[in-house]
This record gives structure tokens, sequence and C-alpha cells, in this order.
């Protein structure tokens, strides 16, 4: 019970103060918990740049989806944990079906992989028959199935050049990334019309306000953002490369146009230079994904006490699936 009456602004700091660090302690316990508990069952975390910061202090391992992938497919734990998404839980149960691979919440999915429905999507490849399937990795493991090759924005463009000149390509199903990617590579693509929510949210406006505000500072942005933002940026790429640019470039400041979480590994690795995010067209705070921050420490302890939800997959799809991935890692080694 409060000690302090609420209505005093002193009460309320006190009670803030003192629930703060009530927080402050559970997530002590949580983080004790985890590392018992990551200990007895052999278990791997691997997080992407988009989770909260407190779950990625706690991770072994933290990457974008082609780094992921990588570090999912070669790990010697018997259980994943992965702090993500759904589809990049799925594809590391592809490419690893004897592991148990966990997802904190098994309602973080994403809204490009939900903007893409199979049924909907072999009707679109029919209509193509002579094209080459080239899939984003954010999908469903039934669209990796129906794909040739899949790619992530650190690799698309490198992938889509090694394509043979005489076939011509269908990619799915982020329109924007789609769009870069033919600008980049001077390929012609036909694309699937989806695109993620919050590459979408992006204000223009503010980004023209804090250009003014930071003349000096460099534009970072992300491919799956819409095309009118990415005229403004200095550099574009996944989030590793948007990363490693910051650590190298000689600009002192940096505006991001992607979503949030990255800026804490950005301030840990270069801690002298700043970082702006950017906000959603109506001062929303649409910019943070989420279904990445639906996962938590509480929920990370809770799956590996109870070794759910676990990813399952039908071996036919993940065999199919599996394909155009492995195909994926050895063209991008
Ligand atoms: P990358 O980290 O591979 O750039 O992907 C960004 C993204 O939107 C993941 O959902
Ligand atoms: Fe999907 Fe966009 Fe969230 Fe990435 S940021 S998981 S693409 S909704």
């Amino acid at each position: 019970m409060p000690r302090v009456a609420p209505s005093s602004p002193r009460g309320r700091s006190v009670i803030f103060a003192a629930s703060q660090s009530s927080t402050a302690c559970l997530d002590d316990e949580h983080r004790a918990a985890i590392e018992k508990l990551r200990q007895e069952r052999n278990a791997v975390i691997l997080a992407h740049y988009y989770q909260e910061p407190a779950v990625q202090d706690i991770a072994d391992f933290i990457g974008d989806s082609l780094e992921l992938s990588r570090k999912a497919a070669a790990t010697d734990a018997e259980v994943i944990v992965f702090c993500g998404v759904h589809f990049m839980a799925e594809t590391a149960k592809i490419l690893s079906p004897d592991k148990t691979v966990l997802i904190p919440d098994l309602e973080a999915g994403c809204s490009l992989a939900d903007a893409c429905p199979a049924d909907a999507f072999a009707r679109f490849r029919s209509q193509h028959p002579d094209h080459i399937v080239v899939s984003y990795i954010n999908c469903s493991a039934a669209i990796k199935a129906q794909s040739d090759l899949i790619c992530t924005s650190s690799n698309a463009v490198d992938l889509v050049k090694q394509l043979p000149e005489n076939r011509p390509i269908l990619f799915a199903p982020d329109q924007n990334l789609g769009r870069w990617v033919q600008a980049q590579s001077g390929r012609e693509m036909t694309l699937w019309p989806g695109s993620c929510i919050v590459h979408e949210s992006f204000s223009e406006q503010a980004l023209l306000g804090l250009k003014s505000q930071h003349p000096k500072a460099e534009v970072l942005a992300h491919p799956e953002c819409m095309p009118h933002l990415l005229e403004h940026a200095d550099f574009i790429g996944s989030t590793s490369k948007m990363l490693q640019r910051a650590q190298q470039s000689k600009a002192e400041s940096f505006i991001v146009l992607t979503e949030p979480g990255i800026l804490h590994q950005m301030r840990l690795k270069v801690p002298d230079k700043s970082f702006l995010d950017v906000p959603g067209s109506d001062g929303c705070s649409c910019n943070a994904c989420p279904y990445m921050r639906l996962n938590t420490l509480e929920k990370i302890q809770q799956c590996l006490e109870t070794m759910s939800p676990a990813i399952e997959l039908e071996e036919s799809i993940r065999i199919q699936a599996l394909r155009p991935i492995q195909k994926m890692l050895e063209m991008s080694k």
C-alpha cells in the first residue's frame, strides 16, 4: 500500500519511483530465472534488432534476418528461443527441424506475411508461370514453399543480380523493397502489393523537420520504407547495414528511418554519436512494431519454463520451404 497520499505531487513521485524500482526488481528476477533456464535447457536466445532493449540485452546473439537465419542453422543448442516474429522463428524451425524452436509470444506476426495468403499467391504465380519466384524472408512457410529463392533486405539486390537475364522475376511480398531492388539491380520485376505497417507509417513532414533542425545528420533508411521517403536518405540498407554505416560514417548524428529498437545497438556501439528516430504520420508511436514488441522478459522466462509456444510445421511444407532458403544461404556466402 502507498504510504503517501496520491493527491500530493510528492506522493505521486514517491509512488512512481517505488513502481519503477519494483519493475526493475521484477526484471532482475526474470533475468536470473532466464539465465538458469538457459543453462538447464541448453538454449540459445536469438533476438532481432527491433526487440525491446531489455530483450536485446539478455540475448546470446542479435542480428538482422539473414544473420539470424545463419545463426539458427549453425547453433549446437537444443533449444532456440526466437525473440522476433513468427516468420523468423518458423525459418529457424525449417533450418533446424530437430531443435525445439520457441517464440515468447505466438501472436508476434507481421503485416507483410499476413498480406500474402498462400492460396492467393498460388493464383498469382499461376498467372506468371515462366517467372522466377523470389520471396522476401518476411513471409510464411507456405509462401517460402512456393518460391524459387528467398532473400532478405541485406542480400536482395545481390541475389537478384545473379539471376539469369532471360527469365522474368516475380517478387513478393514487399512492394517497397521490390521497387528499391528493381532500381538497384536494373531488373524489372512483377511485384506483389504487400507492405510493412511500420515502414509505411513514417511522416515525411517530421523527417524534413528533423533534417532542417539537424542539417549535418545523415539519414539512414530501411528499404521497406516508401519510395518518397527513401528519396531523402543518404544510406539505404538492412538493419545490420545501417548499424555498420553508423559505425563507419564520419557523420556524428543520424536520423534513422526504421523501427527504433535498432537505436539501442547504435547507441551501445557508437556512444559518442547521436541518433534520432522518426515519428509516425499522426505523431503516433506507430514507428514501433506492435508484433516485435510483444516479446518481454516475463514471456521469455515462461516459454523456457513451459517449453511453449513451440513452432510446429508440416514436414512436406518444411522440406519445400527449405530449398529456397538453402539456395539463398549458398548464393550469399
Ligand atoms: P532486417 O533486419 O533483415 O533488415 O529486416 C527488417 C524487418 O522488418 C524485419 O521484420
Ligand atoms: Fe513485419 Fe514490419 Fe514488424 Fe518487420 S517491422 S516484423 S516487416 S510488421
